[in-house]
């Protein structure tokens, strides 16, 4: 009897590991966020990994009116940067690292720029994550590449703040995609040949950026590929002032188009 209940706790206990790879034990997140965009996906990636979460808070708060943000981040970004508080985590302990910001001009923002030069982060996989407007992750990986050379820089994961409810689901393909999380997925297609836009494809484009106000641009030419309620473009675009976007759009089966992300 004794025997037979060990053997049941035993399979309980990896039943309950079975969603989580054992990486996800060394493992923390760690972000800044202002606004809490940031702070959803952080809050959601911890909860799908049960690990710890510590947030980055400066010294002195932020304004709430973003256009006093704004002219201190770019102060902050010319000259001197940010206080901020010690955080309570010993990152000895920790081998990955989920490493969180919202994007300011371009890259990730300032208080994340004071952690990254006060803290040792040698030999450690560092999986970036970010909120934005309209995009950001590829030059802020680029930048932290740069800044943390003796870090191993993983893939990483970013999604505009308009788009917040599309967290859950993308969060939990980007940890499984990705080995961070056990459990099913079903990989994208590859996207197919990259194409002329045809008329169709760059009124698509429009009704999917023109409402953001801060892209002006015209597609020149697309890729396609099936995802789970819909498709997926990759566009490359002509911006008014000269110089080449490229946009992920998303068109639902029931709902309107909506860039995803602009990579520049
Ligand atoms: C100072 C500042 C600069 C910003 N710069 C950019 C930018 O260059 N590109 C962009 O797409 N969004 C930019 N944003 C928008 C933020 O990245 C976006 O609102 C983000 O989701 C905020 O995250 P949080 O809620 O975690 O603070 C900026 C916002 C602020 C306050």
């Amino acid at each position: 009897m004794k025997k037979l209940f060990i053997a049941m706790v035993a399979v309980l206990a990896l039943a309950s590991c079975a969603g989580k790879k054992e990486a996800a034990s060394k493992s923390i997140v760690i972000y800044y966020s202002q606004l809490n965009s940031t702070k959803a996906v952080a809050e959601q990636i911890a909860n799908k990994l049960d690990i710890p979460i510590v947030a980055i808070q400066p010294v002195v708060p932020y304004d709430d009116d973003f256009n006093a943000t704004i002219q201190r981040g770019q102060k902050e970004m010319n000259g001197e940067l940010p206080e901020i508080k010690p955080l309570d985590v010993k990152l000895e302990d920790y081998d990955v690292i989920f490493l969180g910001y919202p994007i300011w001009f371009g890259t990730y923002a300032t208080p994340m720029m004071t952690f990254l030069k006060n803290a040792d982060l040698k030999g450690k996989k560092i999986v970036p994550f970010c909120t934005f407007g309209s995009g950001g992750l590829n030059t802020s990986v680029n930048d932290l590449k740069k800044a943390l050379p003796e870090s191993e820089i993983l893939p990483g994961y970013g999604v505009r703040a308009a788009r917040l409810d599309a967290i859950p689901t993308e969060v939990d393909y980007f940890l499984k995609s990705n080995g961070f999380l056990g459990g099913d997925y079903n990989p994208l297609p590859d996207f197919s040949a990259q194409a002329p836009a045809s008329d169709e494809m760059k009124a698509l484009f429009h009704a999917a950026v023109d409402s953001y106000g801060m892209i002006r641009a015209e597609a020149e030419s697309v890729c396609e590929r099936a995802i789970p309620g819909g498709k997926e473009y990759f566009f490359t675009a002509r911006e008014a002032m000269g110089g080449t976007i490229q946009v992920y759009v998303v068109d639902p089966d029931n709902g309107d188009p909506v860039f995803t992300q602009v990579v520049r």
